[in-house]
């Protein structure tokens, strides 16, 4: 098989700190991987329209298989038609509207599905024979990883809560969950009184908290307390170092995809 060196574009708009550091460490395992990586980077007053045409150039480059856009955009921006742009087989991302629209229906097959909820599940079926039945708890429901992560875990047959900030009595939902997953943005909520003995808990949550003993002075924390997890939980993800890298291996597979496909 003579396949092209699969292409990786990443668009990235702005400069928040942390989607820098995202899309940096997304460049550095495209070079471990063989991957060719196309950093494009605008300024946060980019037009919509500007911005729609660099896409819309980027899709038609042959040697560009997968095109990401990190996320969020800068206030002002439309997310969705910018997601629009991107074609349908070069989504590695699995964020375009009908790859997501796919994975919300039965009987439909989205062509990428969004890369931390892929890893998640990767991870969750190594780990478990099987997520028929299981009871999940997802903390959060937002378009990157809550929803695409619980409409992942009904396809397996999984029976899924959904919580967010309205949700009442969260302890007494999180207790029943034999997969809980925290995607809140909040440093260390879920105490180890909120988790099921023996539940598989994923943690989801990428928080910088305060530390003067560290050189950048702050250090990253979850949104599960960890130390408090490990003593109930049958296994926890560690923040950093868990879901973080298998988003970015899943996001190189999506990647070898696309060329696959193009290439076919
Ligand atoms: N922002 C946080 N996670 C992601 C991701 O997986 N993909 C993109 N495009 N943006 C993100």
């Amino acid at each position: 098989m003579n396949l092209p060196v699969p292409g990786l574009a990443t668009v990235l708009v702005g400069e928040d700190p942390a989607s820098q550091s995202y899309v940096r460490a997304k460049h550095r395992a495209c070079d471990e991987t063989g991957i060719k990586s196309y950093a494009i980077n605008y300024s946060e007053d980019i037009s919509q329209k500007k911005l729609e045409g660099a896409i819309s150039d980027l899709a038609h480059e042959p040697e560009i298989h997968g095109i990401l856009v990190q996320l969020p955009l800068p206030k002002g921006l439309d997310e969705e038609r910018i997601l629009n742009t991107i074609p349908l087989e070069k989504d590695v991302d699995g964020f375009h509207p009908i790859n997501i629209g796919r994975l919300a229906q039965k009987g439909r097959q989205p062509l990428f599905t969004p890369c931390t909820p892929s890893g998640i599940i990767y991870l969750l079926k190594k780990y478990t024979n099987t997520l028929e039945g299981k009871r999940a708890v997802i903390l959060g429901r937002s378009n990157i990883v809550g929803m695409p992560v619980s409409l992942l875990l009904l396809r397996e047959n999984a029976t899924i809560t959904i919580c967010h900030s309205r949700t009442k009595d969260l302890p007494l939902i999180t207790k029943e969950a034999d997969i809980l997953i925290a995607a809140i943005g909040r440093p260390k909520m879920v105490k180890g009184s909120w988790i099921k003995p023996g539940a598989v808990v994923i943690d989801v949550g990428v928080n910088r908290v305060e530390d003067s003993s560290k050189k950048s002075g702050y250090r990253l924390v979850g949104d599960v307390d960890f130390e408090e997890a490990l003593e109930v939980a049958s296994a926890i993800t560690p923040v950093p170092g868990g879901v973080g890298p298998l988003t970015i291996a899943m996001l190189m597979k999506n990647t070898l995809i696309a060329a696959e496909r193009a290439d076919k």
